[in-house]
């Protein structure tokens, strides 16, 4: 009794002396949920039971054991206890165990493999006696490790194993994510937190996009001026390549090239001229955007060049595919050039398109002389190109579904693009094959899976994974689970969990937010600018590129604006249009961490309508923030709106509806590559308060 008195007088004190909107914003709820399985697995039931973990926690690994299953159950270890703080004793898993006593017991049928098509199935069983994880190879049992970390949860008794039975294996085989280290070069650190991060999404392919016309950013021996010329000195070597592919091989994860072309290859040109079909004398590209520059293809030099440049990256690369770009050719350098002109006509080539598949039916010839299979963008389905290549549809589902029929395998990455910036929510529900798309069981096999395309002109060291991560996860859930698992408040719900799980693996897509306020505001209280960022969002499309009247973005401008820590779903936004839509219909459910949405709403809105005056002195100091001083006005202007209309009680005239529609009109606006997002809830408050 004296110690529970105690204890109450200690929290009496501390919720004294805290402010009442502090307790309840970091009290983040916690929707007592044991579901947070991201991807959601093809079987799986919970049995509503726990299985609590102490410090004598063991684990036991039998059967076909390799480097996948040892390290990645060591890493598995590592994690629990490092979330739990529990000092797990266990050393360092090297070889089989056979450790009945174990608290959980791993049975690997088959050694693990990086390969299309591998059998990735595991069981999952928790029960209050104990944890059983089956696979018929190690690829399997590594992705158990990741589901069964995503059980751990914890209550007034401890950390515990929500106990359950689990199925699984993924719906496509091919589960993609393209990083661009063209535009910007990233460390191999960088790289390797990412494949953590797609080991823990149960991704299992990692595409390099390795030249471009910015950059050649991989070692060549055989031609060292492609990356000594081409890449100002930011480049892989061979060396750091193995050690890439060797890391993501562990982790169950194929590694594959692109070498871009073609076109994008202005970087290959600056050593090697004699392979453009341009007489002149190139430079590293510094701007964005589609270029002339193309590989000769009207000359045996480029195909010999190709052939001993492939062979060796064919080495290097063991994945069985080689992707060759082949995207966005303008073909005018090709127009240009008499003698390219002169070997369509001799050879009866009527366009740039038949030219380009002449091309690529001679690298096919190579790339199959080294026993690799073709990739391209969906440019390269042209109909004399044979059905043994991959398809990777950018432009539109259509040319996959087209190529799926015509027998071409095929992966989906329109609709995938994360450079976009559209919201979490569209891409998740971009399905590589609808239901009613009725595609017969054999066209649907071709469909392989799909990739996210991680493009890097507006991608730094600092802000890649904030781009990649978290909205990639939801993606990963489209490619791993069944086709009904479309739910979005719960993807929401379920990506947040995941969002933060990363971050043990070093990944900085959060703390790189933080980061970047600190340096916006010189180290200034950042609450303000906060606020700010959770509601505005980063305009959608390529519009960025453009910058209408403003400077032009080149390779070595500046990615440390508000811009470049922006979200795609801002998350308070996202939660005040929710609440919008809960409050309007009459709904006002317990939301977030308040008892209504009506309460969450006001309590929102208020703090925004209040924010400009917090944040304006801050920009005053920051010359860099200046230009989101009107954006930091405007939203609290807006939120007062939101604000007054929650209050007026329906009593706003036509005209005064009219008035203040008018007003959040032009605030749509974008400000700094900005939009506002609460726009939407604050115009269907104010449609909903005028007089009946
Ligand atoms: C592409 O986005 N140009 C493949």
């Amino acid at each position: 009794m004296r110690t529970k008195g105690v204890l109450i007088l200690i929290v009496a004190l501390m919720l004294f002396g805290c402010n009442q909107d502090e307790i309840k914003e970091n009290s983040k709820i916690r929707e007592n949920n044991d579901m947070n399985l991201m991807p959601i697995p093809k079987e799986v039931n919970l049995t509503n039971n726990k299985f609590y973990i102490n410090e004598d926690f063991k684990l036991s690994v039998d059967g076909k054991i390799g480097e996948m299953v040892t390290t990645n159950s060591t890493r598995f270890l590592r994690r629990l206890a490092g979330r739990t703080g529990l000092f797990l004793d266990q050393d360092f898993i090297t070889k089989n165990s056979n450790d009945k006593s174990a608290e959980l017991q791993i049975l690997s049928k088959g050694l693990g493999k990086v390969k299309l098509n591998v059998d990735e199935s595991y069981s999952l069983e928790v029960s209050e006696k104990g944890i059983q994880l089956s696979a018929n190879n190690e690829n399997g049992i590594i992705y158990g490790l990741e589901t069964l970390l995503q059980l751990l949860n914890s209550d007034e008794e401890g950390y515990y194993f929500t106990s359950c039975k689990i199925e699984d294996e993924p719906r496509f085989p091919w589960r993609g994510l393209m990083i661009d280290v063209s535009r910007h070069c990233y460390p191999v650190n960088v790289i390797k937190r990412n494949i953590d991060a797609m080991l823990a999404t149960k991704m299992n392919v990692l595409h390099l996009h390795l030249s471009e016309d910015q950059g050649f950013r991989v070692e060549s021996k055989v031609y060292p001026k492609l990356h000594e010329m081409g890449s100002d000195g930011l480049y892989f070597t061979q060396n750091q390549i193995k050690e890439i592919i060797e890391y993501a091989k562990v982790r169950g994860i194929r590694v594959y090239p692109e070498f871009d072309m073609p076109s994008h290859s202005t970087a290959w040109f600056i050593g090697y001229p004699k392979l453009s079909s341009k007489d002149t004398v190139y430079s590293i590209e510094r701007t964005w955007g589609i270029q002339n520059p193309a590989m000769n293809p009207a000359s045996e030099y480029t195909y010999q060049f190709l052939d001993k440049f492939i062979g060796e990256m064919a080495q290097l690369f063991p994945d069985e595919y080689f992707h060759i770009g082949g995207d966005e050719n303008n073909g005018i350098h090709w127009k240009d050039n008499k003698n390219i002109q002169k070997y369509m006509k001799e050879n009866g080539i009527k366009d740039k398109h038949e030219l380009q598949t002449k091309f690529n039916q001679r690298i096919l010839k190579i790339l199959t002389k080294y026993n690799k299979k073709m990739v391209g963008w969906d440019e390269i389905l042209q109909p004399e190109m044979p059905n043994n290549i991959v398809i990777q549809s950018w432009r539109g589902k259509k040319a996959m579904i087209e190529a799926a029929k015509k027998g071409y395998t095929a992966i989906l990455s329109n609709g995938y693009y994360i450079d976009l910036f559209w919201d979490t929510e569209r891409h998740y529900l971009n399905d590589p094959v609808l239901e009613n798309e009725n595609l017969s069981p054999e066209v649907e096999k071709n469909i392989l899976g799909g990739e996210v395309t991680s493009w890097a002109e507006f991608t730094t060291t600092e802000n890649v994974d904030s781009r990649i991560w978290p909205r990639t996860a939801a993606i990963a859930e489209r490619f791993w689970s069944p086709r009904d698992v479309k739910n979005v408040d719960d993807m929401y719900r379920r990506l947040e969990m995941v969002s933060f799980h990363l971050e043990e693996l070093g990944l900085t897509h959060l703390t790189n937010r933080e980061m970047g306020m600190r340096r916006l505001t010189n180290n200034e209280n950042t609450n303000s600018l906060e606020n700010l960022i959770n509601v505005i969002e980063s305009i959608e499309g390529y519009t960025r590129h453009k910058r209408e009247g403003l400077k032009k973005y080149l390779q070595q401008s500046p990615l440390t604006r508000l811009i470049d820590i922006s979200y795609s779903d801002a998350p308070v936004a996202r939660k005040i249009r929710k609440a919008t839509d809960e409050y309007l219909s009459g709904k006002n459910s317990a939301l977030y961490f308040t008892d209504n949405s009506e309460e969450y709403l006001k309590y929102e809105l208020k703090k925004l309508s209040e924010n400009h005056k917090k944040l304006k002195p801050i920009i005053d100091n920051s010359p860099i923030l200046k230009e989101i001083e009107q954006l930091s006005e405007n939203v609290s202007i807006v939120a007062k709106i939101g604000l007054e209309a929650i209050n007026s009680d329906k009593k706003y005239s036509k005209s005064q509806k009219e008035k203040l529609l008018k007003i959040l009109e032009k605030a749509k606006e974008p400000i700094a590559e900005f939009e506002n997002r609460i726009i939407p809830a604050v115009e269907k408050l104010i449609k909903n308060s005028v007089k009946e």
